[in-house]
């Protein structure tokens, strides 16, 4: 592990640029290595070996490019392989759980909504942090099958999105909740849809910022901060780069971006 390498950060597609975002904004020296591992996307509706096995694949790769620490971008994995990485690669993991911690702090009406994919709905680790944070207040968990696909195809407002927005957040609306919980990285490409479906009154949390500065907390904690005066450059990788790719990740990234091909 060396301080000069880059911060390696994947998902199971896109989503994760929003994880980097913050990370670049909380990092600005650092370099970074994102993976987008499209061709497997949506991990939300594919079997647990497979998403084990992914996270391993791609966070060997990101190490193999040098990376002195990796950011799980993506809840979906973190719930499924975070524990697996844990035990097989001594460099520091940082994964990304729905925020139902801050939601219910944030609470008033004291139900509390969370959206995300199928997988991480019906997961272990999101009961546990019901369990643990709830604190008697109801979670209500909206899975949200077809979100990462509209975002994937770079469809943030076709009619079949904003249907399927409505009809994800009408359901939480009509439980009570006040708070609604991004619990995939996918989705705040989307905020500007819930948020106008939600209405202003109601709080849309997005992990994304938390995530970045426990990277960077745990860089601290280790001695592998850069120490570089200058900003970062970013890498970008896809396991499934076609026509639209560069596209795609350009405008989410918000600047015109080399997407290179990633073949494992
Ligand atoms: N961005 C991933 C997440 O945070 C989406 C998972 C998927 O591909 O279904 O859960």
């Amino acid at each position: 592990m060396n301080e000069a390498g880059p911060i390696g950060v994947f998902d199971s597609g896109v989503g994760g640029l929003s994880v980097l975002k913050w990370i670049r904004e909380t990092l600005p020296n650092e370099n970074l290595i994102y993976v987008a591992d499209s061709q497997y996307a949506p991990y939300g509706e594919q079997p647990q070996d497979l998403i084990e096995q992914r996270a391993k694949v791609l966070t060997q790769f990101l190490i193999d490019e040098g990376a002195k620490a990796v950011v799980v971008a993506c809840n979906t994995a973190t719930v499924s392989a975070i524990n697996l990485l844990r035990d097989n690669f001594s460099v520091p993991i940082v994964g990304i759980e729905p925020g139902i911690k801050p939601a219910v702090s944030l609470s008033k009406s004291g139900v509390v909504g969370v959206m995300a994919t199928t997988n991480t709905v019906n997961s272990d680790s999101v009961l546990k942090l019901i369990n643990r944070f709830a604190d008697g207040r109801q979670v209500e968990i909206q899975p949200c099958p077809g979100l990462v696909e509209c975002v994937e195809k770079l469809e943030l407002n076709s009619p079949r999105t904003h249907q399927l927005v409505q009809q994800y957040v009408t359901a939480l609306l009509e439980k009570g909740v006040d708070t609604i919980v991004l619990g995939c990285t996918h989705y705040p490409f989307l905020l500007p849809s819930i948020q106008k479906i939600a209405g202003n009154s109601v709080e849309v949390i997005d992990t994304g910022e938390a995530v970045a500065r426990e990277a960077k907390r745990r860089l601290e904690d280790a001695d592998l901060c850069s120490g570089f005066a200058v900003r970062g450059v970013e890498v970008f990788w896809s396991s499934q780069v076609h026509r639209q790719t560069q596209n795609t990740i350009s405008t989410l990234w918000g600047s015109k971006v080399l997407v290179k091909s990633l073949s494992i």
